[in-house]
């Protein structure tokens, strides 16, 4: 049976965890949904993860929508958000709109927009059209400009306060659920028991109603986990690790001659 936004608030309600993985592909979100994960975000994350840009701002509503509907195809009775990519709600409510629109008509089932302040407003817009949307507060990642690099956020009490009111608005706009991503844990907690809306964790501490990681970082394929791992990643698997190891042994092997051998060969 489809998973639906109702299904995530009932988790809520009944206080049970849920999680929430990226996808960018068509195998990706079919073993996602073998796995039985619930909700998949076709992120941003696409620019840094897969397209190998140095962060998330180049990605383009054509580079989302390309990896949205193969993930559509792979696993279309999960809860598929799409992320609304830097630039797509920026301009004006009725480009949200627009943007957003196209997200669902490639089968996305929902949006998320990044940031509090101007954007409840449009997100209570998207909400009016009838399109789910999920908020995405703290270490933005489109913001990496405004925050000097990838840093945790809201360590003050009067950014606390601020990121608070915007999870609180967010709720009021219409928002099914909203991201917490880069920020201390006691403000996580204080964010999660405050609003009715499950809260969905990313360096935010164990006590947010969901956890979301990339799955590149959850295999250990992506740049951060070949490299210097950020703090609030785990490693699940080293998938990186076995694509060396297999893409080593074949060209091993075709060098000695040991593959095609008789057995892969037709007669
Ligand atoms: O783009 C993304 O993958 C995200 C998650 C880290 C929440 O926004």
């Amino acid at each position: 049976m489809a998973i639906t936004i109702n299904d995530l608030q009932a988790a809520k309600r009944e206080g049970r965890r849920f999680v929430m993985l990226t996808a960018y592909d068509y195998p990706t979100a079919r073993l996602l949904a073998e796995a039985e994960v619930p909700v998949i975000l076709v992120g941003d994350s696409l620019g840094d993860n897969v397209l190998g840009h140095a962060n998330t701002l180049p990605v383009t509503m054509e580079d989302s929508l390309h990896h949205a509907r193969a993930v559509a195809r792979g696993a279309p009775d999960l809860l598929l958000v799409g992320d609304m990519p830097f630039g797509t709600y920026h301009r004006s409510a009725e480009d949200a709109i627009a943007n957003a629109v196209a997200f669902l008509k490639a089968g996305m089932h929902a949006v998320k927009l990044e940031g509090g302040g101007w954007v409840v407003d449009t997100v209570a817009r998207i909400v009016e059209r009838g399109i789910p949307v999920m908020g995405h507060l703290g270490l933005t990642p489109q913001s990496v400009n405004a925050f000097g690099g990838m840093r945790v956020q809201a360590r003050t009490d009067a950014a606390k306060e601020r990121l608070l009111a915007d999870a609180q608005a967010l709720e009021r706009a219409g928002a099914f659920a909203v991201v917490l991503e880069g920020i201390p844990r006691d403000l996580a907690r204080t964010v999660s028991q405050a609003i009715g809306i499950p809260t969905i964790g990313i360096g935010a501490g164990p006590d947010c109603d969901a956890q979301v990681l990339i799955i590149y970082d959850l295999i250990g394929v992506s740049s951060h986990t070949r490299g210097s791992v950020p703090k609030f990643v785990r490693a699940y698997t080293d998938v990186g690790d076995r694509i060396v190891e297999a893409a080593r042994s074949f060209a091993c092997d075709v060098r000695e001659g040991r593959f095609p051998d008789d057995a892969h060969s037709y007669h």
